[in-house]
């Protein structure tokens, strides 16, 4: 890990309140499915953990985030030519196994299951997605997963798009059969997949300070009460090894 001045290569806007920035860095050599860096949002104190969406080469990584709060906001009207303090790649991601995978996501809860579906094909698994969003004008991404040549379905509560309601009604209305699941999403969907899947692994979010798993600021108990760092241990857990 290392903290690196990244030359912003593109920051466009994809969906609703929704944003994709190409980065220049080095980072994207060391750095795998799942994992994520710190970015330093100039003009605010504590970092902005986002994920890596995808490192389409080794000198460039894409972050895909949505604007919530002044961080964010600040960062969509970064432009292309400006650099961004990153500290990275942190954390532990999402296991690359030698069998077919089906990748759930929420939200934002999308960007690193793009990599980590490509890292799957790359290795002649089939992968099928289902990305669950609160409308159609959310979706993003479903064309880069279709691009890869994964099994893409979606769902939107508001039945704009795809099944509607979540992505656990997407699976059962496709009848999708496939048991190892990897998923990034928001709680209340990482809760239904660990009620209906026990073979696989969910990416969890915290607030965070240090990102490092020195601060201690990041914890979640584990099911023996014992503490588990989302930034450092995480955020990718064994399903059913952390409490919801
Ligand atoms: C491991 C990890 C990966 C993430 N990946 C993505 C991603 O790929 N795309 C994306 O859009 N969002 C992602 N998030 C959430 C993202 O970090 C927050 O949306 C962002 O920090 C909000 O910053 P803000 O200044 O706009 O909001 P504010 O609410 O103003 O932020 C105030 C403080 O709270 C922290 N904070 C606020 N919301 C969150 C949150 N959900 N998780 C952790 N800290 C938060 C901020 O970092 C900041 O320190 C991820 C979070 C984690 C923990
Ligand atoms: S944020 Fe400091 S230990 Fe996780």
């Amino acid at each position: 890990m290392k903290t690196e001045q990244a030359v912003i290569l593109e920051n466009v806007n994809i969906a609703k309140d929704t944003w994709k920035m190409t980065l220049q860095t080095s980072i994207a050599k060391e750095a795998s499915c799942g994992q994520f860096v710190q970015v330093q949002v100039p003009g605010f104190y504590l970092r902005r953990p986002i994920s890596i969406c995808r490192i389409p080469a080794d000198d460039r990584i894409v972050l895909v985030y949505k604007t919530v709060g002044d961080g964010t906001l600040k960062m969509s009207e970064m432009k292309a030519g400006e650099t961004l303090d990153l500290f990275g790649p942190l954390g532990t991601g999402f296991p690359v196994e030698d069998r077919d995978v089906m990748v759930i996501g929420g939200g934002v809860g999308v960007p690193p299951l793009l990599e980590t579906a490509a890292r799957y094909i790359a290795d002649g698994h089939h992968v099928t997605a289902v990305l669950g969003f609160n409308d159609a004008q959310s979706v993003i991404l479903a064309d880069e997963f279709r691009k890869l040549g994964c099994d893409v379905y979606t769902a939107a509560m508001d039945g704009s798009c795809g099944t509607r309601g979540t992505v656990i009604d997407a699976i059962r209305e496709n009848s999708i059969t496939e048991t190892f699941v990897l998923s990034c999403g928001p709680l209340p969907m990482l809760k239904a997949v660990s009620e209906n899947y026990s073979d696989g692994y969910i990416s969890l979010e915290s607030r965070m300070a240090c990102g490092m798993g020195a601060c201690m600021g990041c914890v979640v108990k584990d099911q023996e009460g014992g503490s588990l760092r989302v930034c450092k241990d995480g955020p990718v857990f064994a399903i059913g090894k952390a409490v919801l």
